[in-house]
Parts: C-alpha cells; structure tokens; sequence
C-alpha cells in the first residue's frame, strides 16, 4: 500500500488531530514522506487542516472515491479481493474483461470517478460525468452453467437496490431486468457481460457492470425525462464510498444465495413490471404484452400475442 493510502487510512480513523511525528511512527516511514502524502492528498482535493502543534486532521473528503472510505464499510469475506480506482477511464467494463482476461480473480473491483465511453446495454452509451456517479465493474467466477448466468443480472439489481435503500432511506423499484427506478425515472443500470466456456458449457467469468446516479446530476435534454440521481429526488447527501461498500456487502451475502432462488423474493416485491403492460424489444421486432410474473429461474413471465412465454433476459419499455 502507498504511503498515500496508508495516511489517508490513518486519517480516515482518527477523530483527532495526528502528528506527523506520530503517523511517520506507525507507519513506519519518513515524516518527509507523511508531509508529501499529505501535500499529494490536498492537490487531490482533501481537506486536511495541518497545525504546527496538533499534526493534521481530515476535515472534509468531498466524497473522493478511495480505497481506504470504502474500506470503512466493507463487512464482506470475499468481494472485493482487489480494488482498482481511476480518476478517469473508457469503460470500466473494459478495463475489468482485460483483468479478467489476464487471469483476475473473483472479486476483482475497478470503479471510475467518470467513463469516456461508459457503455449501456445493446450498443447504448452510458452517461458518467465525474465527480456525481459510480462506475463500477466486478470480475466474477461463479459455479454456474450458462443458463443459470442471467440470473445473476437480477441478484446484482436486488444488491444494489439493497444498498442504495440502507445509504439514502428511500425505496426504489427494479424495472426487469436491470435497472432501478426511483420516482419513476432511471437511476442506476446493470450491465452484465459473459465470457463462456463453449466446450464445458459453463462459464469463464462474469463481468458486472453498475452504474448508478448518485450526486445532484444535469443530465443532457435526451435523458432528463428518463433519468435521475439520488441527490436530485432526495434531501439526503450520500457518500459514494459508503454506497460501494454497500453494494459489495449485498453481493458477497447475496452470491451464495443464487442456486436457491431466495434472492427472487425481493426482486418480485420490487418490480415494476409485475401486472403491467409492457412492450417487448427483441431486435429488430417489438410487442405488446402484460408481465405476469417472475418465475424461480429470475425469466419474466409474460402474456403476448404468442400466448404465455417466460423471457430469461432481454429488454422491455413500460410506460410510466
Ligand atoms: C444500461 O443501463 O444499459 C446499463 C448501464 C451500465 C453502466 C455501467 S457503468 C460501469 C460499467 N462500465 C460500463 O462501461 N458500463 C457499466
């Protein structure tokens, strides 16, 4: 760990002034190396009060992404193994499929502070200005068959809706299969990508891609009527540290779960589909059609002009 992380750690716990004195002891380094940490920490936009008789004191982190404030939270064994954080990057979904290509192991974390080509589902492209979301991307080794993958879609859906409750005391909505709704407008949207093992039919690795709008949020005309932020529907200031941690906590409680179905619960009593009528969007075809229901394998259960048929993935639009 840098000496960077290891002061902002230290500073992070203490509720107290810190002498340099004292955290170059713990740390075991120079107090020229604890002065640059400090020095690199408030380029980086920390406010750390420094008194030539106390030391130095966090007074505001301005809820900068860091290893260290989402370690604060982590309650979890086995998600994250590693967390990656970049200030800015293509697409975290990207950079994750190259780790995971190059061998990463189960709970590899990389998340952004903002994306230049954060990606959405079917080629679309997913707005990530910096300083207001969380971009987020998880490798995954699950013992599943491909079959049994998409589910993890909707545990991912029951995770975040799970921890964006707890962190802003506000209930939201799943719209099936991968995006959560509050008020009625889209605030965060799961992509989930498979590499598949074709001759063993199982699966290589999952990348799961989360990106949620959290901060006070301007969102360009064609998304303003779609989209929202937290911040933007509640009074509440929410720490994007403490909403990561969140999320791997619910997934590291949550995997286990996903052979017996038990998550399903939860995503049925939030859905936003459940009785409504929708329109189904396969390629180039779209039909009207009412969900029904939300079977055990996580398909949605719908009544078309084919009749009964259950979707085990794909993309609906609902009218709100
Ligand atoms: C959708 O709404 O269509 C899915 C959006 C998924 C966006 C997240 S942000 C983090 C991760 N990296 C990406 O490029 N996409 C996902």
């Amino acid at each position: 760990m840098s000496v960077r992380t290891q002061v902002l750690s230290a500073l992070l716990r203490s509720d107290n002034f810190i002498s340099g004195e004292q955290l170059a002891r713990e740390l075991e380094v120079s107090r020229n190396a604890v002065w640059k940490a400090i020095k690199r920490l408030q380029e980086e936009g920390y406010t750390i009060e420094s008194s030539v008789k106390k030391g130095y004191k966090l007074m505001d982190d301005l809820d900068i992404i860091s290893e260290p404030s989402i370690k604060q939270h982590l309650r979890g064994s086995y998600i994250p193994s590693s967390i990656e954080i970049h200030k800015e990057i293509t697409s975290t979904n990207a950079r994750a499929k190259d780790l995971a290509e190059a061998g990463a192991p189960h709970g590899t974390v990389v998340i952004a502070d903002s994306q230049s080509m954060g990606r959405g589902r079917l080629g679309r492209s997913f707005f990530s200005p910096s300083g207001t979301g969380v971009y987020m991307s998880i490798v995954l080794r699950p013992e599943l068959t491909s079959e049994e993958a998409p589910q993890l879609t909707s545990l991912a859906a029951v995770a975040v809706s799970e921890a964006i409750e707890l962190v802003a005391q506000v209930n939201v909505k799943i719209k099936w299969v991968n995006d959560i709704f509050l008020n009625k407008k889209k605030i965060c949207g799961i992509l989930t990508e498979a590499s598949l093992d074709f001759e063993s039919g199982g699966i290589n690795y999952i990348i799961l891609g989360i990106g949620i709008n959290v901060g006070s949020t301007d969102f360009p005309e064609e998304l303003s009527e779609i989209a929202t932020s937290i911040e933007n529907e509640t009074p509440s200031k929410i720490s994007r540290n403490q909403l990561i941690a969140e999320i791997l906590n619910s997934l590291d409680r949550l995997l286990p779960e996903i052979k017996s179905g038990r998550y399903l619960e939860e995503v049925r009593s939030r859905s936003l589909v459940i009785g409504q009528e929708i329109t189904v969007i396969k390629g180039s075809e779209s039909y009207r059609a009412k969900a029904l229901a939300i079977d055990n394998k996580g398909a949605l259960i719908i009544e078309g002009p084919k009749g009964i048929e259950a979707l085990s993935s794909g993309e609906i639009s609902i009218r709100l």
